[in-house]
């Protein structure tokens, strides 16, 4: 069990936790308490849930969050979402071979009245939109109830081990995701109008403007509220190819969820495909977990994410291939390597340019999707519904945090607990911190001074963030017409070698080059955050500059961390004058990780590559179906199954449409499939609160 489980991590501390037994298809192994049955699994090296009933293809997680049904499992005798069911003492958990049974019907019940809940809000997820909102309206007094789907508050933030950028006073910048969330829960917590129910899932907004919420995965309640926030988050794209559905392919935001909130390591060589931030980052946290990462593929010339989070993984010793796809997934039962391929301008694969890399997990990260259902069904029945956060718009966490708190205000004003107008300057903030990343310039480094003590900014990329400058007890970093925006320069000489600006910065971009003891070979810190890897003075380090291009060797002559440091170490290195300055990290993995194995040449058609999973519904079957002049996904449906599995669609609707893309059908041609009624499967009795 140890080798799956996270023992030691640089940021997160590892509770202790009781261990209980459980069965797994008639062998007794150990979970935590507490922890959900698919972690449990993983934790033992199981990551094969059951066989597919099509054509017993392996299924184990996708999602992590409850909304794919990939890691449906036989739990007690009822069928359960592995990712959203908690294992329990002597739980009996058998994989699903084909279709699972039902359990044994029985004649003794009663149907009772589902309770019904009054409110004025009701906040549709407790992520980093639902809860900023909610601090408005509890600090008004006003009456709202957060509902969310997991058995903690936080959303995506409780996922997230690195440093937020942005500023200090509008989103925590410099502090991370996991800290942010229990300072959101601690203020939630202190009001008494706003309640908070966990492990509750928003079913639908019904058109007599009730909203049906499911807790527990049993109790069936009916809220009344007067205004709906919609602040339910996002949902991950998928990517069609072959192998996209083997085991050991899995979203992002799963593999962050296995890592960092349940403290399960799902890999031991994980290959990421999307630049993004969530890919960058998630690659990040990988490390962070000890976990190796052999690459990262990027279709367009250059990394969509901040290039300080690119730089920081480079730097560790990451390959990034920008103008690279997957070709496929490889392996029978669960990923053993990926091959992938250079595209050219028209994003088409080019022939002979492939090559696969050993690897047992494949994390797809190419977008989100906002998860809006709720708002059109509110709008549709008439309730009066806000959005914020990625519900509304994908943006960083930072502007979700602002989008919300802008929602809480206009939901008070909208309910009259609130006469002022909402400053000019929240929508303003909300703009800059939505402000994509600038053009890539090179730091320029002639401009920081060769005497005393002095930092050394390696970003190369406006993005908003300042919290350099806020920490700086001296004013020694200044931002260009005091913007969010724009790169910090030196506004004078008077550091004092405090390393604060280096804890804080949420990119690891920034150095000190202390030249007061030997002008010639000055002292350069350097912040580093993936410590478990144990680097200690006198080991020998292949230092790089900002881009992860190695610059030279060098010994580790002092590490540094303390309680004002927030985790991060400095590690101190001496160098010669010349590079000093140009010295941003060190790597820590070697080329051996990242190497190649062998080149093949992609023998699978991508006509192959399954585009619904839960129906296991390949993309030439529904090729042939648009060339045929099909254009309504509801006959794509009815035709060949998919769109209508357990997920009810979430994640093939967009590669299907995508389809139409690829064969030069405009998507105003196209019908959606018809929303259904609930937002996941429920046992049909907890509608007429069923009891036996
Ligand atoms: S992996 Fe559990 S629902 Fe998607």
């Amino acid at each position: 069990m140890p080798e799956w489980r996270i023992e030691k991590h640089p940021i997160l501390s590892i509770p202790k936790k009781t261990r209980i037994g459980f069965y797994w298809n008639n062998q007794r192994l150990h979970a935590y308490e507490g922890e959900m049955v698919s972690s449990a699994l993983f934790a033992n090296g199981i990551h094969v849930f059951g066989h597919h009933v099509k054509d017993g293809s392996a299924q184990g997680i996708f999602c992590a969050n409850g909304q794919c049904a990939q890691c449906t499992v036989i739990a007690n005798g009822i069928p359960v979402k592995a990712c959203m069911t908690k294992v329990e003492e002597n739980m009996i958990v058998q994989s699903v071979e084909g279709l699972p049974g039902l359990p044994k019907a029985t004649d003794d019940f009663k149907f009772l009245r589902n309770p019904q809940v009054e409110t004025d809000v009701l906040i549709i997820g407790g992520g980093p939109a639902g809860l900023s909102a909610a601090v408005q309206l509890g600090e008004k007094g006003i009456k709202a109830l957060i509902v969310d789907d997991k058995d903690r508050l936080g959303g995506k933030l409780v996922l997230q081990t690195h440093k937020f950028f942005g500023s200090i006073d509008d989103c925590y910048a410099g502090t991370r995701g996991v800290e942010i969330a229990r300072i959101l829960e601690d203020k939630i917590r202190s009001y008494r109008s706003v309640r908070v129910w966990l492990n509750s899932t928003a079913m639908y907004v019904f058109s007599d403007k009730k909203v049906g919420i499911l807790r527990d995965g049993k109790n069936y309640k009916v809220v009344h509220t007067k205004v709906i926030l919609n602040a339910a988050g996002a949902r991950e794209r998928s990517l069609a190819f072959p192998g996209t559905t083997l085991p050991g392919v899995y979203g992002a935001g799963a593999f962050q969820t296995l890592v960092n909130r349940d403290l399960v390591r799902p890999a031991k060589r994980l290959f990421v495909v999307g630049g993004g931030n969530v890919g960058l980052i998630a690659a990040y946290h990988a490390l962070q977990a000890g976990i190796e990462v052999v690459g990262l593929v990027e279709a367009l010339p250059q990394c969509s994410g901040y290039k300080v989070h690119a730089d920081k993984i480079k730097r560790l010793g990451v390959p990034i291939y920008s103008r690279h796809t997957i070709l496929s997934a490889n392996g029978n039962e669960h990923v053993e390597s990926i091959t992938v391929g250079k595209v050219g301008d028209d994003f088409k694969p080019i022939a002979g340019t492939e090559k696969t890399y050993e690897c047992d997990t494949v994390l797809i990260a190419v977008g989100l999707n906002p998860v809006n259902e709720f708002y059109r069904e509110a709008e549709q029945a008439g309730v009066r519904v806000f959005a914020a956060g990625d519900a509304k718009e994908i943006a960083e966490a930072s502007t979700a945090m602002f989008s919300g708190k802008i929602a809480g205000m206009e939901i008070a004003r909208e309910l009259g607990k609130e006469d002022k107008p909402i400053p000019k300057t929240w929508y303003q903030k909300a703009r800059i911190l939505n402000t994509p990343p600038g053009v890539e310039q090179e730091p320029e480094y002639d401009s920081f001074p060769e005497v005393a003590i002095t930092p050394v900014f390696h970003c190369a990329q406006e993005i908003p963030c300042n919290p350099c400058v806020s920490v700086c007890p001296k004013g020694v970093i200044s931002i260009p017409g005091d913007s969010l925006l724009g790169k910090p320069q030196i506004a004078n000489n008077d550091c004092i070698g405090c390393n604060k600006c280096v804890f804080v910065c949420p990119g690891l971009a920034i150095s000190l080059v202390d030249y007061r003891k030997d002008q010639d070979h000055p002292v350069v810190s350097l912040a580093y955050e993936v410590y478990n890897y144990g680097y200690k003075k006198g080991d020998l380090v292949l230092l790089t500059d900002y881009e992860g291009n190695p610059l030279q060797e060098a010994v580790v002559i002092d590490t540094l961390i303390s309680k004002a440091s927030r985790k991060t170490q400095i590690i101190k290195v001496r160098v010669p004058r010349g590079i000093a300055k140009r010295v941003a990290g060190f790597r820590i993995q070697g080329d051996e990780v990242t190497l190649a194995k062998n080149e093949i040449t992609v023998d699978k058609v991508p006509d192959e590559a399954i585009v619904c999973r839960c129906e296991r519904v390949a993309a030439g079957e529904i090729r042939k179906l648009i060339r045929k002049g099909i254009r309504d996904l509801n006959q794509i449906k009815a035709l060949t199954r998919a769109g209508m599995g357990a997920c009810g669609s979430k994640t093939c609707e967009n590669l299907i449409l995508q389809l139409f893309k690829e064969e030069g059908v405009p998507l105003e041609e196209v019908t959606l499939g018809t929303i259904r009624p609930v937002f996941v499967e429920a046992p049909l009795g907890v509608f007429s609160n069923i009891s036996h």
